[in-house]
């Protein structure tokens, strides 16, 4: 049995003092695919975030093991060497940042010495090809006047030449047409292979139609309250969110039993 890619162990997690994940376990392994689904103010974006290693989150209890070792504190941008990427829900504006330049500067953090500049720009005009992004994307500005498909499509462009080991999507599929989520659906069933682990965070179970998870997970209120095959999706579709509020109240009542004895 080979060492899992990412291993959650028991993770707390707190925002100015507020607690917004309460122990969550979760293990992906190298080629698999994990949906992470959930109402909204469940915690999807506190984990993803906290995976990235944001300064804004604390960790109070638990562990973030990837490849084996621990990198619960460790910072931002040693996560993003070691190949652990986050396409954000909100995508920032840099203006005044080109697109194709900052898409480089990051492959050579990424990727240091073994990067060559001379081979960016074949891989950089394969990689907007095969995303039907039009060439003059390059010089644009990052995600400054874009449109929420093209903000969406820029995230996996830039997923697609880091070649992350794990790669954590936050709702990529969130105001995205049927063509642009197709596209966006290929992009992520083109990088899917036996290296690389996806965690897919979704509201929706839409995306699910075209990138097949190997497990989902339902998260409610900082906490993972089902786990199982795709065959939950299409149970969240037919009865939403709604049968797992009981769960994590009851599982939330009980975790405060527990500490109050
Ligand atoms: N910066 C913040 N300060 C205070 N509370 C926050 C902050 N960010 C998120 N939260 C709270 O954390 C909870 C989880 O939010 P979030 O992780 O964004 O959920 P999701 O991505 O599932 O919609 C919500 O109750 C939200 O209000
Ligand atoms: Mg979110």
């Amino acid at each position: 049995m080979s060492q899992p890619l990412l291993e959650i162990k028991n993770l707390h997690v707190t925002i100015e003092g507020k607690p917004i994940l309460k122990g969550i376990s979760l293990t992906v392994n190298r080629g698999e695919v994990h949906a992470l689904m959930g109402p909204n103010g469940s915690g999807k974006s506190t984990l993803s975030n906290v995976l990235m290693g944001h300064p804004k989150y604390t960790v109070t209890q638990g562990t973030i093991l990837f490849q084996g070792e621990d990198y619960t504190a460790l910072s931002t941008d040693a996560r993003a060497r070691a190949g652990i990427f986050l396409a954000f829900q909100y995508p920032t504006a840099i203006p005044g940042v080109s697109v194709a330049n900052f898409v480089r500067t990051a492959m050579k953090a990424r990727f240091g010495e073994a990067f060559e500049a001379k081979s960016f720009r074949k891989s950089f005009k394969g990689a907007l090809e095969a995303l039907g992004i039009s060439e003059n994307f390059a010089t644009r500005y990052v995600n400054d006047g874009f449109s929420g498909g093209e903000k969406k499509r820029h995230e996996v462009l830039q997923m697609t030449l880091l070649k992350p080991r794990l790669a954590i999507l936050d709702e990529t599929d969130s105001g995205l047409d049927i063509d642009a989520l197709k596209t966006v659906s290929e992009g992520i069933n083109r990088l899917r292979g036996p290296e690389l682990g996806i965690l897919l965070i979704t509201h929706y179970q839409r995306i699910l139609d075209y990138v097949q998870p190997d497990k989902i997970h339902v998260l409610k209120e900082g906490q993972i309250v089902r786990s199982g095959g795709k065959e939950l999706a299409l149970e969240l579709e037919k009865t939403g969110y709604k049968p797992y509020e009981t769960e994590a109240a009851e599982a939330h009542a009980a975790g405060a039993k527990g500490v109050l004895g």
